[in-house]
């Protein structure tokens, strides 16, 4: 069976890359998939995204990285025959809009089921915004990115890297 997991990814977290590798455990294929057209401006470009996405999850063979087109992601897992979208949950408060969006999924293809991930305890406060606002202050983000986000943060932010 492959898998989808769709987000941001403004930028990949260890949140998110805690959620990649165990679904990468239960899946023959995950693709993580990149929303190009999200209603937030983001940070960094599409590409940049799944650049640093592919460098995160290089060590994980059956992973792969795309840009999702402007197209629904139901209508995108069909297509590329994936039968599940992977969620990540944090807290409550991502139930609510999870919740909408898996319902709404599955009226539109009801053979496309959402599973959720709990996060890993110690990521559960974590969010790429929170990320951005603390390396865009020059705070330590070690251990909340993978590296090369790590690296990519502080030359946005032109800051030098301890
Ligand atoms: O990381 P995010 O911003 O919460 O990800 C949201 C995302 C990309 C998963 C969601 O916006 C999405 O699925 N977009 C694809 C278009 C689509 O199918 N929209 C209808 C969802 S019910």
């Amino acid at each position: 069976m492959i898998a989808v997991y769709p987000g941001s990814f403004d930028p990949v977290t260890c949140g998110h890359q805690d959620i990649i590798a165990r679904a990468a455990g239960m899946f023959e294929g995950l693709t993580v998939l990149v929303a190009a057209n999200s209603a937030k401006s983001p940070l960094f470009s599409a590409d940049e995204r799944v650049a640093l996405l592919r460098e995160s999850c290089a060590h994980l063979p059956n992973v792969g990285v795309e840009v999702l087109p402007p197209v629904l992601l139901v209508d995108y897992a069909a297509e590329h025959r994936a039968g599940v979208i992977v969620k990540g949950l944090r807290a409550v408060s991502d139930f609510e809009y999870e919740f909408q969006m898996a319902l709404l999924n599955r009226r539109l293809r009801p053979q496309v089921e959402t599973i959720f991930l709990m996060t890993a305890a110690e990521y559960s406060y974590l969010s790429s915004s929170i990320v951005k606002e603390i390396a865009r202050f020059g705070g330590d983000i070690e251990g909340l990115v993978p590296p090369p986000v790590r690296r990519a943060l502080a030359e946005k932010f032109g800051q030098q890297q301890s």
